[in-house]
Protein backbone atom coordinates (compact mmCIF):
# COMPACT_ATOMS: atom_id res chain seq x y z
CA UNK A 1 0.00 0.00 0.00
CA UNK A 2 1.36 3.50 -0.80
CA UNK A 3 0.47 5.33 2.42
CA UNK A 4 1.92 8.63 2.74
CA UNK A 5 3.76 9.52 6.07
CA UNK A 6 2.02 12.59 7.76
CA UNK A 7 -0.91 11.32 5.19
CA UNK A 8 -3.74 13.42 7.79
CA UNK A 9 -1.24 15.91 9.14
CA UNK A 10 -2.88 19.37 8.40
CA UNK A 11 0.06 22.40 8.10
CA UNK A 12 -0.62 25.95 8.54
CA UNK A 13 2.10 26.98 6.12
CA UNK A 14 2.72 31.05 6.54
CA UNK A 15 5.68 31.15 5.22
CA UNK A 16 7.59 33.09 2.26
CA UNK A 17 10.75 32.75 0.14
CA UNK A 18 12.71 29.34 0.31
CA UNK A 19 13.61 28.44 4.18
CA UNK A 20 9.98 27.89 4.79
CA UNK A 21 8.59 26.95 1.95
CA UNK A 22 11.50 24.38 1.41
CA UNK A 23 10.31 22.76 4.98
CA UNK A 24 6.32 23.00 3.54
CA UNK A 25 7.37 21.23 0.63
CA UNK A 26 8.57 18.16 1.80
CA UNK A 27 5.67 17.75 3.90
CA UNK A 28 3.56 18.10 1.53
CA UNK A 29 5.05 15.97 -0.50
CA UNK A 30 5.04 12.90 2.62
CA UNK A 31 1.13 13.70 2.76
CA UNK A 32 0.11 16.44 4.97
CA UNK A 33 -2.32 18.52 3.66
CA UNK A 34 -0.66 22.50 3.47
CA UNK A 35 -2.49 25.27 3.29
CA UNK A 36 -0.12 27.88 2.31
CA UNK A 37 -1.48 31.41 3.75
CA UNK A 38 -0.27 34.20 1.10
CA UNK A 39 -1.23 38.25 1.06
CA UNK A 40 -3.81 38.60 -1.33
CA UNK A 41 -2.65 40.52 -4.55
CA UNK A 42 0.77 40.05 -3.90
CA UNK A 43 1.59 36.19 -2.42
CA UNK A 44 5.01 35.11 -1.71
CA UNK A 45 7.99 36.94 -2.99
CA UNK A 46 9.40 34.70 -5.40
CA UNK A 47 5.98 34.21 -7.51
CA UNK A 48 7.06 37.53 -9.27
CA UNK A 49 10.92 36.88 -8.49
CA UNK A 50 13.24 35.53 -11.33
CA UNK A 51 10.28 35.09 -13.78
CA UNK A 52 11.00 33.56 -17.35
CA UNK A 53 8.09 34.94 -18.54
CA UNK A 54 5.89 37.80 -16.93
CA UNK A 55 2.51 36.08 -16.82
CA UNK A 56 3.70 32.86 -14.93
CA UNK A 57 5.00 32.50 -11.36
CA UNK A 58 8.93 32.16 -11.70
CA UNK A 59 10.55 28.65 -11.46
CA UNK A 60 11.68 29.76 -8.17
CA UNK A 61 8.11 29.77 -6.93
CA UNK A 62 7.29 26.31 -8.93
CA UNK A 63 10.21 24.68 -7.30
CA UNK A 64 8.97 24.99 -3.40
CA UNK A 65 5.26 25.12 -3.68
CA UNK A 66 3.69 21.99 -5.76
CA UNK A 67 1.00 19.97 -4.15
CA UNK A 68 0.00 22.89 -1.31
CA UNK A 69 -3.09 25.05 -1.77
CA UNK A 70 -3.13 28.71 -1.23
CA UNK A 71 -5.11 30.75 0.68
CA UNK A 72 -5.02 34.76 0.38
CA UNK A 73 -5.69 35.82 3.62
CA UNK A 74 -5.14 39.14 4.97
CA UNK A 75 -4.20 38.01 8.96
CA UNK A 76 -4.00 41.47 9.72
CA UNK A 77 -7.91 42.50 9.18
CA UNK A 78 -10.45 41.21 11.91
CA UNK A 79 -12.06 38.67 9.69
CA UNK A 80 -8.70 37.12 8.64
CA UNK A 81 -7.92 36.88 12.41
CA UNK A 82 -10.72 34.89 12.61
CA UNK A 83 -10.49 32.74 9.64
CA UNK A 84 -6.56 31.84 10.48
CA UNK A 85 -7.76 30.88 14.72
CA UNK A 86 -10.31 28.41 12.74
CA UNK A 87 -7.21 27.07 10.72
CA UNK A 88 -5.31 27.29 13.90
CA UNK A 89 -7.96 25.29 15.71
CA UNK A 90 -7.84 22.41 13.07
CA UNK A 91 -4.11 22.22 12.36
CA UNK A 92 -1.35 19.75 13.73
CA UNK A 93 1.69 22.26 12.72
CA UNK A 94 1.66 26.07 12.31
CA UNK A 95 4.42 27.49 10.82
CA UNK A 96 6.18 30.26 10.22
CA UNK A 97 9.17 32.56 8.81
CA UNK A 98 7.87 36.48 8.60
CA UNK A 99 10.52 38.87 9.79
CA UNK A 100 11.38 39.06 14.34
CA UNK A 101 8.41 40.17 15.72
CA UNK A 102 6.23 40.47 12.73
CA UNK A 103 4.14 37.40 13.86
CA UNK A 104 3.53 38.60 17.26
CA UNK A 105 2.64 41.37 16.45
CA UNK A 106 -0.13 39.83 13.90
CA UNK A 107 -1.10 38.38 17.46
CA UNK A 108 0.24 34.95 16.20
CA UNK A 109 2.66 34.35 18.67
CA UNK A 110 3.55 30.55 19.69
CA UNK A 111 1.93 31.48 22.84
CA UNK A 112 -0.78 32.77 21.41
CA UNK A 113 -1.38 29.72 18.89
CA UNK A 114 -0.74 26.87 22.07
CA UNK A 115 -3.83 28.75 23.50
CA UNK A 116 -6.05 28.43 20.69
CA UNK A 117 -4.92 25.04 19.80
CA UNK A 118 -2.49 23.11 23.01
CA UNK A 119 -2.05 20.06 20.08
CA UNK A 120 -0.91 22.10 17.16
CA UNK A 121 2.92 22.48 16.86
CA UNK A 122 4.37 25.41 16.05
CA UNK A 123 7.87 26.26 13.78
CA UNK A 124 9.43 29.28 13.31
CA UNK A 125 12.05 30.32 11.59
CA UNK A 126 14.25 33.29 11.63
CA UNK A 127 18.07 34.09 10.75
CA UNK A 128 19.74 33.78 14.43
CA UNK A 129 18.83 32.08 17.91
CA UNK A 130 17.28 33.78 20.92
CA UNK A 131 20.86 34.41 22.26
CA UNK A 132 22.09 35.94 19.30
CA UNK A 133 22.91 39.37 19.03
CA UNK A 134 22.01 39.20 15.39
CA UNK A 135 18.55 37.64 16.72
CA UNK A 136 16.63 41.14 15.52
CA UNK A 137 18.47 40.28 12.29
CA UNK A 138 16.37 40.47 8.37
CA UNK A 139 18.29 37.15 6.97
CA UNK A 140 18.57 35.92 3.67
CA UNK A 141 20.72 32.74 2.47
CA UNK A 142 24.19 34.85 2.72
CA UNK A 143 23.52 36.08 6.09
CA UNK A 144 23.96 32.52 7.40
CA UNK A 145 26.38 31.76 5.44
CA UNK A 146 28.80 34.93 6.26
CA UNK A 147 28.10 34.08 10.27
CA UNK A 148 28.18 30.82 10.34
CA UNK A 149 31.77 30.04 9.23
CA UNK A 150 30.28 28.58 5.71
CA UNK A 151 31.80 31.76 3.55
CA UNK A 152 35.02 32.77 5.86
CA UNK A 153 35.92 28.93 5.51
CA UNK A 154 35.16 28.73 1.10
CA UNK A 155 37.41 29.49 -1.53
CA UNK A 156 40.97 30.06 -1.70
CA UNK A 157 43.22 30.92 0.78
CA UNK A 158 45.96 33.72 -1.22
CA UNK A 159 46.08 35.56 -4.49
CA UNK A 160 43.66 38.23 -5.97
CA UNK A 161 40.57 35.29 -5.21
CA UNK A 162 41.31 35.36 -1.82
CA UNK A 163 37.69 36.38 -0.53
CA UNK A 164 35.59 34.69 1.85
CA UNK A 165 33.06 32.88 -0.71
CA UNK A 166 29.28 31.63 -0.73
CA UNK A 167 28.64 27.72 -1.52
CA UNK A 168 26.27 27.24 -4.22
CA UNK A 169 24.58 25.03 -2.04
CA UNK A 170 21.34 26.61 0.07
CA UNK A 171 22.70 26.16 3.31
CA UNK A 172 21.29 29.29 4.67
CA UNK A 173 17.65 28.69 2.68
CA UNK A 174 16.77 24.76 1.58
CA UNK A 175 19.15 23.27 4.30
CA UNK A 176 17.59 25.09 6.82
CA UNK A 177 14.17 24.13 5.73
CA UNK A 178 15.53 20.65 6.40
CA UNK A 179 17.27 20.91 9.49
CA UNK A 180 13.19 22.47 10.45
CA UNK A 181 11.44 19.37 8.91
CA UNK A 182 13.85 17.49 11.29
CA UNK A 183 12.38 19.21 14.12
CA UNK A 184 8.90 19.38 12.97
CA UNK A 185 8.97 15.24 12.83
CA UNK A 186 10.48 14.53 15.88
CA UNK A 187 7.61 17.23 17.53
CA UNK A 188 4.99 14.65 16.31
CA UNK A 189 6.60 12.01 17.55
CA UNK A 190 6.70 13.75 21.04
CA UNK A 191 3.18 14.78 20.70
CA UNK A 192 1.71 10.77 20.46
CA UNK A 193 2.97 10.73 24.12
CA UNK A 194 2.64 14.11 25.43
CA UNK A 195 -0.80 14.91 23.55
CA UNK A 196 1.11 18.52 23.25
CA UNK A 197 2.45 20.98 20.31
CA UNK A 198 5.95 22.01 21.08
CA UNK A 199 7.65 25.50 19.76
CA UNK A 200 10.43 24.57 17.04
CA UNK A 201 12.27 27.29 16.95
CA UNK A 202 14.86 26.49 13.87
CA UNK A 203 16.86 29.41 12.69
CA UNK A 204 19.20 29.57 9.48
CA UNK A 205 22.38 29.96 11.40
CA UNK A 206 21.99 26.93 13.33
CA UNK A 207 21.71 24.84 10.32
CA UNK A 208 24.41 26.29 8.48
CA UNK A 209 26.38 26.22 11.35
CA UNK A 210 25.28 22.66 11.65
CA UNK A 211 27.03 21.90 8.72
CA UNK A 212 30.27 23.94 9.21
CA UNK A 213 30.64 21.49 12.13
CA UNK A 214 33.70 20.26 10.86
CA UNK A 215 35.13 23.42 10.60
CA UNK A 216 34.83 24.16 14.52
CA UNK A 217 36.31 20.55 14.98
CA UNK A 218 39.47 22.19 13.05
CA UNK A 219 39.37 25.33 15.43
CA UNK A 220 39.93 23.06 17.99
CA UNK A 221 42.39 21.47 16.50
CA UNK A 222 44.22 24.79 15.59
CA UNK A 223 43.69 26.04 18.92
CA UNK A 224 45.65 22.90 20.55
CA UNK A 225 48.56 22.67 17.27
CA UNK A 226 49.15 25.65 15.84
CA UNK A 227 48.44 23.93 12.53
CA UNK A 228 45.98 21.67 10.51
CA UNK A 229 47.96 18.80 8.48
CA UNK A 230 45.51 18.26 6.07
CA UNK A 231 45.26 21.75 4.87
CA UNK A 232 47.31 22.47 1.64
CA UNK A 233 48.77 25.50 3.36
CA UNK A 234 50.90 22.55 5.55
CA UNK A 235 53.44 22.32 6.13
CA UNK A 236 54.91 25.38 3.85
CA UNK A 237 52.86 28.42 4.90
CA UNK A 238 52.15 29.85 8.66
CA UNK A 239 48.71 29.33 10.24
CA UNK A 240 46.55 32.15 12.04
CA UNK A 241 44.67 31.62 14.91
CA UNK A 242 41.44 31.12 13.07
CA UNK A 243 40.48 28.27 10.40
CA UNK A 244 42.26 29.65 6.70
CA UNK A 245 40.04 28.90 3.25
CA UNK A 246 41.46 25.69 1.76
CA UNK A 247 40.65 25.87 -1.59
CA UNK A 248 39.25 22.62 -3.04
CA UNK A 249 41.47 20.43 -0.31
CA UNK A 250 39.41 17.11 0.94
CA UNK A 251 37.84 18.23 4.40
CA UNK A 252 39.25 15.35 6.24
CA UNK A 253 42.43 13.24 6.58
CA UNK A 254 42.79 11.90 2.83
CA UNK A 255 43.90 13.92 0.44
CA UNK A 256 42.04 15.23 -2.57
CA UNK A 257 42.18 17.83 -5.07
CA UNK A 258 40.24 19.24 -8.19
CA UNK A 259 42.29 18.60 -11.22
CA UNK A 260 41.99 19.89 -14.75
CA UNK A 261 41.02 17.35 -17.31
CA UNK A 262 41.10 17.46 -20.83
CA UNK A 263 39.41 20.78 -22.34
CA UNK A 264 39.59 22.58 -19.19
CA UNK A 265 40.66 25.43 -21.75
CA UNK A 266 37.48 25.63 -23.03
CA UNK A 267 35.08 23.86 -20.70
CA UNK A 268 35.18 25.41 -16.84
CA UNK A 269 33.53 21.83 -15.94
CA UNK A 270 36.60 20.10 -17.26
CA UNK A 271 37.55 18.72 -13.68
CA UNK A 272 37.56 15.75 -11.52
CA UNK A 273 37.94 14.75 -8.16
CA UNK A 274 40.47 12.43 -6.99
CA UNK A 275 41.25 10.97 -3.76
CA UNK A 276 43.93 9.46 -1.87
CA UNK A 277 43.12 7.48 0.67
CA UNK A 278 45.38 6.98 3.33
CA UNK A 279 45.24 3.39 4.01
CA UNK A 280 48.76 1.58 2.78
CA UNK A 281 46.62 -1.06 0.57
CA UNK A 282 44.55 1.81 -0.75
CA UNK A 283 47.78 4.31 -1.53
CA UNK A 284 49.08 1.20 -3.38
CA UNK A 285 46.02 0.44 -5.77
CA UNK A 286 45.91 4.05 -6.45
CA UNK A 287 50.09 3.73 -7.16
CA UNK A 288 49.17 0.79 -9.62
CA UNK A 289 45.77 2.82 -11.20
CA UNK A 290 48.21 5.92 -12.20
CA UNK A 291 51.30 4.11 -12.72
CA UNK A 292 52.86 6.18 -9.52
CA UNK A 293 54.78 2.94 -8.10
CA UNK A 294 58.10 4.79 -7.43
CA UNK A 295 56.23 6.16 -4.80
CA UNK A 296 56.02 2.79 -2.35
CA UNK A 297 59.48 2.59 -1.73
CA UNK A 298 60.28 6.69 -1.73
CA UNK A 299 59.98 7.92 1.81
CA UNK A 300 58.63 11.08 0.58
CA UNK A 301 54.98 9.36 0.00
CA UNK A 302 54.53 6.15 1.16
CA UNK A 303 53.11 6.89 4.83
CA UNK A 304 49.81 8.87 4.95
CA UNK A 305 52.26 11.36 7.42
CA UNK A 306 54.58 11.95 4.86
CA UNK A 307 51.53 12.39 1.80
CA UNK A 308 50.47 14.97 4.11
CA UNK A 309 53.98 17.20 4.20
CA UNK A 310 54.34 16.29 0.22
CA UNK A 311 50.58 17.67 -1.17
CA UNK A 312 52.14 20.24 -3.84
CA UNK A 313 54.36 17.48 -5.39
CA UNK A 314 51.07 14.77 -5.26
CA UNK A 315 48.88 17.05 -6.52
CA UNK A 316 51.13 18.24 -9.19
CA UNK A 317 52.20 14.80 -10.00
CA UNK A 318 47.77 13.81 -10.12
CA UNK A 319 47.56 16.43 -12.34
CA UNK A 320 49.77 15.56 -15.00
CA UNK A 321 47.66 11.59 -14.86
CA UNK A 322 44.16 13.81 -15.56
CA UNK A 323 44.94 16.56 -18.04
CA UNK A 324 45.47 14.18 -20.99
CA UNK A 325 42.10 12.39 -20.49
CA UNK A 326 38.39 13.71 -20.10
CA UNK A 327 36.72 13.86 -16.96
CA UNK A 328 35.32 10.80 -17.49
CA UNK A 329 37.74 8.64 -18.34
CA UNK A 330 39.67 9.72 -15.07
CA UNK A 331 37.00 8.12 -13.10
CA UNK A 332 36.90 5.15 -15.65
CA UNK A 333 41.02 4.76 -14.63
CA UNK A 334 40.90 4.50 -11.29
CA UNK A 335 37.49 3.40 -10.32
CA UNK A 336 38.68 -0.02 -10.85
CA UNK A 337 41.40 -0.11 -8.58
CA UNK A 338 38.95 1.99 -5.65
CA UNK A 339 40.35 5.18 -6.17
CA UNK A 340 37.53 7.28 -4.78
CA UNK A 341 36.95 9.80 -7.81
CA UNK A 342 34.30 11.58 -9.46
CA UNK A 343 33.78 14.16 -12.52
CA UNK A 344 32.67 18.02 -11.97
CA UNK A 345 29.28 18.02 -13.31
CA UNK A 346 27.70 21.12 -14.48
CA UNK A 347 23.91 21.74 -14.06
CA UNK A 348 23.21 20.11 -17.72
CA UNK A 349 25.08 17.66 -17.29
CA UNK A 350 22.91 17.09 -14.14
CA UNK A 351 19.51 17.40 -15.24
CA UNK A 352 20.12 15.61 -18.84
CA UNK A 353 20.76 12.70 -16.57
CA UNK A 354 18.04 9.78 -17.54
CA UNK A 355 19.11 7.73 -14.42
CA UNK A 356 18.31 11.07 -12.16
CA UNK A 357 14.67 10.64 -13.37
CA UNK A 358 14.74 6.99 -13.48
CA UNK A 359 15.51 7.23 -9.59
CA UNK A 360 13.03 10.14 -8.99
CA UNK A 361 15.96 12.53 -7.84
CA UNK A 362 15.20 14.84 -10.44
CA UNK A 363 11.10 14.33 -10.97
CA UNK A 364 8.99 16.45 -13.68
CA UNK A 365 5.97 18.30 -12.30
CA UNK A 366 3.46 18.88 -15.13
CA UNK A 367 2.05 22.65 -14.37
CA UNK A 368 -0.05 22.72 -17.43
CA UNK A 369 -1.41 25.81 -19.56
CA UNK A 370 1.89 28.00 -20.27
CA UNK A 371 4.26 26.58 -18.19
CA UNK A 372 4.05 23.19 -19.28
CA UNK A 373 5.83 20.59 -17.54
CA UNK A 374 8.88 21.76 -15.52
CA UNK A 375 11.95 19.90 -13.61
CA UNK A 376 12.29 19.92 -9.32
CA UNK A 377 14.40 17.91 -7.14
CA UNK A 378 12.33 15.20 -5.84
CA UNK A 379 12.21 14.01 -2.39
CA UNK A 380 15.60 13.40 -1.32
CA UNK A 381 15.39 9.88 0.25
CA UNK A 382 13.44 6.72 -0.28
CA UNK A 383 11.03 4.89 1.40
CA UNK A 384 10.59 1.68 0.90
CA UNK A 385 6.52 1.48 0.34
CA UNK A 386 5.94 4.78 -0.13
CA UNK A 387 6.26 6.66 -3.62
CA UNK A 388 5.32 10.16 -3.30
CA UNK A 389 3.48 11.40 -6.37
CA UNK A 390 3.94 15.28 -7.83
CA UNK A 391 1.08 17.55 -8.69
CA UNK A 392 1.27 21.48 -9.90
CA UNK A 393 1.67 24.24 -7.28
CA UNK A 394 -1.64 26.59 -6.78
CA UNK A 395 -2.42 29.71 -7.99
CA UNK A 396 -2.50 32.74 -6.10
CA UNK A 397 -5.34 32.14 -3.97
CA UNK A 398 -6.33 29.29 -5.78
CA UNK A 399 -7.81 27.62 -3.14
CA UNK A 400 -9.40 30.52 -0.82
CA UNK A 401 -12.76 29.21 -1.58
CA UNK A 402 -12.41 25.61 -1.15
CA UNK A 403 -10.50 26.27 2.51
CA UNK A 404 -13.10 28.40 3.49
CA UNK A 405 -16.16 26.35 3.01
CA UNK A 406 -14.64 23.41 4.71
CA UNK A 407 -14.48 25.88 7.64
CA UNK A 408 -18.08 26.50 7.48
CA UNK A 409 -18.23 29.97 6.17
CA UNK A 410 -21.24 30.28 3.37
CA UNK A 411 -21.08 31.99 0.13
CA UNK A 412 -22.51 35.09 1.40
CA UNK A 413 -19.58 35.27 4.03
CA UNK A 414 -16.81 34.12 1.18
CA UNK A 415 -18.20 37.24 -0.90
CA UNK A 416 -17.47 39.67 2.09
CA UNK A 417 -14.23 38.65 2.97
CA UNK A 418 -13.44 39.48 -0.85
CA UNK A 419 -15.33 42.61 -0.85
CA UNK A 420 -13.17 43.70 2.26
CA UNK A 421 -9.42 43.17 1.60
CA UNK A 422 -9.82 39.96 3.60
CA UNK A 423 -9.29 37.86 0.88
CA UNK A 424 -8.73 39.86 -2.05
CA UNK A 425 -7.12 42.94 -2.95
CA UNK A 426 -9.38 46.31 -1.68
CA UNK A 427 -10.67 47.59 -5.02
CA UNK A 428 -10.06 51.23 -5.27
C1 LIG B 1 12.81 37.06 4.44
C2 LIG B 1 12.69 38.36 5.21
C3 LIG B 1 14.03 39.07 5.24
C4 LIG B 1 11.69 39.24 4.46
O1 LIG B 1 11.40 40.35 5.26
P1 LIG B 1 10.21 41.36 4.88
O2 LIG B 1 10.47 41.91 3.54
O3 LIG B 1 10.09 42.34 5.99
O4 LIG B 1 8.90 40.46 4.70
P2 LIG B 1 8.04 39.64 5.74
O5 LIG B 1 7.37 38.59 4.91
O6 LIG B 1 8.81 39.15 6.89
O7 LIG B 1 6.93 40.64 6.31
C5 LIG B 1 6.54 41.84 5.71
C6 LIG B 1 5.24 42.32 6.34
O8 LIG B 1 4.17 41.62 5.71
C7 LIG B 1 3.27 41.17 6.70
N1 LIG B 1 2.58 39.99 6.17
C8 LIG B 1 3.11 38.97 5.46
N2 LIG B 1 2.13 38.11 5.11
C9 LIG B 1 1.00 38.59 5.61
C10 LIG B 1 -0.35 38.17 5.58
N3 LIG B 1 -0.73 37.06 4.95
N4 LIG B 1 -1.28 38.94 6.21
C11 LIG B 1 -0.94 40.08 6.82
N5 LIG B 1 0.31 40.55 6.89
C12 LIG B 1 1.27 39.81 6.28
C13 LIG B 1 4.14 40.88 7.89
O9 LIG B 1 3.38 40.82 9.06
C14 LIG B 1 5.08 42.06 7.84
O10 LIG B 1 4.43 43.19 8.39
P3 LIG B 1 5.23 44.29 9.27
O11 LIG B 1 6.43 44.68 8.45
O12 LIG B 1 4.23 45.40 9.42
O13 LIG B 1 5.61 43.64 10.55
C15 LIG B 1 12.17 38.11 6.65
O14 LIG B 1 10.89 37.56 6.56
C16 LIG B 1 13.04 37.23 7.52
O15 LIG B 1 14.12 37.61 7.97
N6 LIG B 1 12.55 36.00 7.81
C17 LIG B 1 13.20 35.06 8.71
C18 LIG B 1 14.36 34.34 8.06
C19 LIG B 1 13.97 33.69 6.75
O16 LIG B 1 13.24 32.74 6.73
N7 LIG B 1 14.49 34.25 5.66
C20 LIG B 1 14.19 33.75 4.34
C21 LIG B 1 15.24 32.88 3.88
S1 LIG B 1 14.83 32.11 2.36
Amino acid sequence: MNTAPLQGIKVIDFTNVQSGPSCTQLLAWLGAEVIKIERPGTGDATRNELQFDPDCPSYYFLQLNSDKKSLALDAATPDGKEILTKLIEQADVFIENLHPGAMDKLGFSWENVHKINPRCIYATIKGFPVSSRFADLKAYEPVAQVTAGAASTTGWWEGPDNVPTQSGAALGDSNTGMHCTIGILAALMKRQHTGEGSFVYQSMHNACLNLCRIKTRDQLTLDRIGYLTQFPQYPNEKFADYVPRSGNQEGSGVLGWTYKCKGWETDPNAYAYVILQRGAKDFEKACQAMGFQDWLANPDFNTADARDRHKQEIYARVQQFCIDKDKFEVVKALAPYGVPAAPVLSTKEIMNDQSLYDGNTLVKIDQGGKIGEFVTVGVPFTISDFQPTYGPCPALGGNTDEVLTALGYTTDQIASFKANGTTAPVQK
